[in-house]
């Protein structure tokens, strides 16, 4: 039976083409875990390499697609069995790596994780890489000594997928939650997530002064540029800003005096080669931590022929939440 897949294709020197193929298993990658795809999800990246407004994909044919929750059909290594209900986020996918919007995959086992008890393949990527890095985030602040009690967090690009998991899971760990977001109609939506205050977008979305009026005890920015460089100079004294995202642009231009000044600590949060024990820390974490009643609230499920649409659609800022895509 062929495996439907969706592949970017090059198309001369600098272009590609991204549609549907029926693959063969001969034509998946020499690896020794064989997966059913059950779900993926669209995240940012996933959206940049379809739309080919980023530069995501590195070689071709690639297969797309960041983040597979499945199960393992056979392997030739012995951590994984058949029947493993597994997650595989980031490690190079639709890079370097063919990726997860494939019916089957074939992984390298380094790149595996167990799925936690409790987590179903669709609740795993209504998390997927952006819920997961919110956890990271959320961590950055937690190893910084940000409590609920020094004040208030700010999450930038909050309706968003890192931003709205960020918002749940703050607000279910006892933090006061302030969601910057430029679509205030979804202000409803973010307090039924658990923010306390919506702030719009142009407050900070502007050229910042090198130290404002101190602010925020810490900040989860998903979207750079001036947003970000507004928070820095808002933090507050001996806050944390965790970095992990650029959907508002990815310069930032600041000051050093939130940083010698305030003691304002920067921390860049990275999901994609992060370790397996971090992963598992996190994932571990979000069991635990995560409101999965509310999280049905986040979740759009896409079916997969309309995964190139809906990548359109997110560029375009019409998508909110998490964006699941049930593959088989
Ligand atoms: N470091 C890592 O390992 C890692 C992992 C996952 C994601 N990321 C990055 O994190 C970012 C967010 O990813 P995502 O999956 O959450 O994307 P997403 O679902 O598209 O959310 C991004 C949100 O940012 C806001 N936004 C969009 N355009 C903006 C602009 N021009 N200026 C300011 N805000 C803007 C919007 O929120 P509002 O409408 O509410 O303002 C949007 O919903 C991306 O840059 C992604 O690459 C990084």
């Amino acid at each position: 039976m062929g495996i439907k897949a969706l592949v970017a294709s090059a198309v001369g020197e600098r272009d590609y083409d991204v549609s549907f193929k029926e693959l063969a298993e001969d034509d998946l990658p020499d690896l020794p875990v064989l997966v059913e795809v059950d779900y993926s999800t669209i995240n940012y990246k996933d959206a940049l390499a379809i739309t080919k407004k980023g530069r995501i994909v590195r070689r071709f044919p690639m297969i797309l697609g960041v983040d597979i929750a499945g199960t393992v059909i056979n392997s030739n290594d012995d951590r994984w069995n058949a029947g493993d209900k597994i997650i595989v986020n980031g490690h190079g996918l639709s890079e370097t790596e063919q990726g997860a919007y494939a019916e089957r995959q074939r992984l390298n086992g380094d790149w595996i994780t167990k799925r936690p008890d409790g987590i179903d393949a669709r609740q795993a990527m209504a998390i997927g890489t952006a819920g997961y890095t919110a956890m990271l985030c959320v961590q950055a602040l937690e190893n910084n000594s940000v409590t609920p009690d020094n004040g208030e967090i700010l999450v930038t690009g909050a309706t968003g997928g890192v931003g709205s998991v960020a918002v749940m899971l703050l607000a279910k760990l006892g933090y006061t939650v302030c969601a910057l977001t430029g679509r205030e109609e979804h202000s409803g939506f973010l307090k039924s997530l658990g923010a306390s205050a919506i702030i719009p977008r142009d407050e900070l979305d502007r050229d910042a002064k090198p130290l404002e009026k101190e602010r925020w005890a810490g900040v989860v920015d998903a979207v750079g540029g001036k947003i970000l460089a507004t928070a820095i100079a808002q933090t507050k004294y001996g806050g944390t800003v965790a970095a992990c995202g650029l959907a508002g642009g990815f310069a930032l231009s600041s000051t050093v005096m939130p940083f010698i000044l305030r003691g304002v600590k920067l921390i860049g949060v990275d999901s994609v080669m992060a370790s397996g024990e971090v992963r598992d820390d996190a994932w571990a974490r979000i069991a635990t931590d995560l409101d999965f009643d509310k999280l049905e609230d986040l979740v759009t499920e896409i079916a997969f022929d309309d995964v190139p649409a809906t990548c359109a659609d997110l560029m375009e800022g019409k998508t909110k939440g998490r964006l699941v895509v049930k593959i088989n």
